[in-house]
């Protein structure tokens, strides 16, 4: 089949991790016959610098347009540091979701065994861990009216959420319950916001729907506490936009290194998928940065098209390079591999699937020939 692909590069090292997702998605199109077609497009400060707009109406409509949309990650510190800047990257991303109505994002977390002794956390707590985060991703505080008083002095943020807006997401999320270990995890903090007693009564109003599915409630910072005393209680976590984006980034120490989470977030038409991760300015054209997180989410794209069997490929070749070591250096401080030897251990071990091989590793390293 003949797929649009709309890439992002975006900012810092979001160009060097994207090329590897690009190397995974070759190598699935030349073992199972596809086309992928990519059309760049630009986003963020490297789109301020070259446009002045961090997203120009020509990424809008490449995105429109495409199958789905591969971005690698946005923001930069000479903004970052400015409070005053007009122009942000960040408003870039923050625009495409909207336009793009993608107001579901999937982040899947998960305690790989082979990483179980590189989180900070204790063994016996994270062994197993598998949750699915529900973030909702167009409402709520980040798209609410935003004031400056004329004296600079008071600043408001408001936040919003319709019935609407939250019934969309909430479905899908118990959805994926009834497909996972059927339980479902409202993370709100009703006992002080009213949008979020919103959120309790429309998602209580909802669970008759799904009677298979368990449902029960935390206040986020009660989550944010059981998260890492005991992740393993979680299946489904369904949340609003900020809280998702706090316990997601925490949710990250969990699986090692938050060089590993990729995301989805789903609209009615579009679909984008992205590592969670930042734009890790430090790390910028040093081939250093992990690029598992940005290959992951080339494999939700995959599972987004239908392709399942794809998807799953790429998925173990990336537990055979955790399992082989062959990783950067947030996961491997003995022997790292740069950002595109893993890219290319990555495509390699996709194109030949056949490990039984002793000499597997040189082999897929391209370091050997010799079968
Ligand atoms: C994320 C990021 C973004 C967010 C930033 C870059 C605007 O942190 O996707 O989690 O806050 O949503
Ligand atoms: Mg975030």
């Amino acid at each position: 089949m003949k797929y649009n692909i709309a890439v992002i590069p975006g900012d810092g090292i979001g160009p060097e991790v994207t090329e590897q997702a690009k190397k995974a998605l070759n190598a699935i199109a030349d073992v199972y016959d596809h086309t992928f077609i990519y059309k760049e497009a630009l986003m963020g400060a490297c789109a301020i610098d070259a446009t002045g707009n961090p997203l120009p109406d020509a990424t809008i409509q490449t995105c429109q347009e495409s199958d789905a949309i591969l971005f690698g990650a946005i923001g930069h510190p000479k903004y970052d540091n400015d409070p005053t800047a007009k122009v942000r990257p960040e408003q870039g991303l923050l625009k495409l979701r909207k336009q793009l109505g993608l107001f579901c994002n999937v982040r899947p977390v998960k305690a790989y065994d082979q990483l179980i002794e590189n989180s900070p956390l204790k063994k016996e707590i994270i062994q197993g861990t598998d949750i699915s985060i529900y973030r909702e991703l167009t409402g709520g505080i980040y798209f609410g009216i935003k004031e400056l008083s004329d004296d600079g002095k008071i600043a408001f943020d408001g936040c919003s959420y319709s019935v609407e807006e939250i019934e969309r997401i909430a479905h899908l999320a118990f959805k994926e319950a009834q497909n996972r270990r059927k339980k479902l995890t409202l993370v709100d903090k009703a006992n002080v916001l009213e949008t979020s007693r919103l959120w309790r009564k429309t998602v209580t109003a909802m669970a008759n729907q799904y009677p298979d599915v368990t449902l029960d409630f935390l206040f986020v910072d009660n989550a944010a506490m059981q998260l890492i005393l005991n992740p393993n209680q979680f299946d489904v976590i369904l949340t609003e936009n900020l809280f998702g984006d706090i316990i997601s980034d925490e949710a990250s120490v969990i699986g090692g290194s938050i060089g590993l989470l990729a995301s989805a977030s789903i609209g009615e038409k579009n679909a984008l998928f992205e590592p969670i991760h930042g734009s890790f300015p430090q790390a910028t054209g040093k081939d250093i940065a992990n690029p598992l997180a940005s290959i992951l989410s080339a494999a939700m794209l995959l599972q987004h098209l239908g392709l399942h069997k794809e998807a799953a490929a790429i998925e173990k070749a990336v537990e055979k390079s955790l399992a082989l070591g062959i990783t950067t250096e947030d996961l491997n401080k003995k022997q790292a591999f740069t950002t595109s030897k893993v890219g290319d251990f990555i495509a390699d071990y996709i194109e030949n699937q056949d490990d039984s091989n002793i000499n597997f590793k040189n082999i897929h390293m391209g370091q050997s020939t010799i079968i």
